[in-house]
C-alpha cells in the first residue's frame, strides 16, 4: 500500500459486466468493458486506499495493488460486496444485469423443431441500492453510476434519490458518443443538492479526479 490521502481507507469497487447463464454454454451479457471501474480502482489504490475490487468478466485486466474478487453473476457480485463490508466507501461501476434467466437449464438447450424456447426472467438484486439503504455497516460514501441514453441529468438525479446513494456519476452511453467500450468519458457528478459536469476526458483522468474527490469527502487518511 502506498502513502497518500486514502491511507488506511478500505474501498469496495464493483466493475465490469455480469454474465447471466442460460444453459452451460450460453449467457446473457452487456457491453461493459470494465475500463472505467478498473481505472477508478487503480486511482484509489494510487492514493493509498486498500481496494477490494469485485469484477465481472471484464475485457481489461484488473489493476495492480488491489484485492481482486472475480465473479460471474449479479448474485455472486452481491454476495462478494456484502462479504467485503464494512468499508469507508463503495463505488458501484459495474454494469449489473437487471435480470437473470429464471430457470437455468443444466443441459444445453437444443433445437427441437417446435419453435424458439421462451426464456423467463427473474429480477436481480440491486446491489447499489441494497448497500446505500443498509441500516448497519453502510459505507460513509456510496457512489453509483447512471449510464443513460436520453435526459441524462433528469434520469440520473431521480436515480440518486431512488437508490439512496450519496453521489451518482452520470454518463451518456448513446452509441454515437463512443463512450461505452471507448477510452474517454464525459460525466456529470450529481450529489444531494447540486451537480457539476466535467469536460470529456480520458477514463483514467475521470478516475483520478473522482479518487481525489473521494479522498476529500472522506477527510484525509484514517486516524489510527
Ligand atoms: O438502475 P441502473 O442499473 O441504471 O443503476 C446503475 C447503478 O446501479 C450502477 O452504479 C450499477 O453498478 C448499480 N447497480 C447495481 N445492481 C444492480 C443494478 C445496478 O449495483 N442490480
Amino acid at each position: 500500500l502506498v502513502d497518500g490521502p486514502l491511507k488506511g481507507r478500505r474501498i469496495v469497487v464493483t466493475s465490469g459486466p455480469t454474465h447471466e447463464p442460460i444453459d452451460p454454454v450460453r449467457y446473457i451479457a452487456n457491453r461493459s468493458s470494465g475500463a472505467q471501474g478498473t481505472a477508478i480502482a487503480a486511482a484509489l489504490a494510487a492514493l493509498g486506499a486498500e481496494v477490494v475490487f469485485i469484477t465481472g468478466p471484464a475485457s481489461v485486466p484488473p489493476p495492480r495493488g488491489v484485492t481482486v474478487h472475480p465473479v460471474e453473476t449479479a448474485r455472486e457480485m452481491a454476495e462478494a460486496v456484502d462479504a467485503a463490508l464494512p468499508a469507508d466507501a463503495a463505488i458501484f461501476a459495474a454494469a449489473v444485469a437487471d435480470w437473470r434467466v429464471a430457470r437455468q437449464s443444466s443441459r444445453k438447450l437444443k433445437k427441437t423443431g417446435g419453435g424458439m424456447p421462451a426464456l423467463e426472467f427473474a429480477e436481480n438484486p440491486d446491489i447499489l441500492a441494497g448497500v446505500a439503504q443498509r441500516k448497519t455497516a453502510r459505507p460513509a460514501l456510496v457512489v453509483g453510476f447512471a449510464a443513460e441514453t436520453d435526459d441524462v441529468l433528469e434520469h440520473a438525479t431521480a436515480k440518486r434519490a431512488r437508490k439512496g446513494c450519496d453521489w451518482i456519476i452520470a454518463n451518456d452511453v448513446s452509441p454515437e458518443t463512443g463512450i461505452m467500450g471507448g477510452a474517454e468519458n464525459a460525466v456529470t457528478l450529481i450529489y444531494k443538492d447540486g451537480h457539476e459536469s466535467w469536460p470529456r476526458m480520458a477514463k483514467d483522468m475521470v478516475a483520478r479526479k473522482l479518487a481525489a474527490r473521494i479522498a476529500e469527502a472522506l477527510g484525509g487518511p484514517a486516524a489510527d
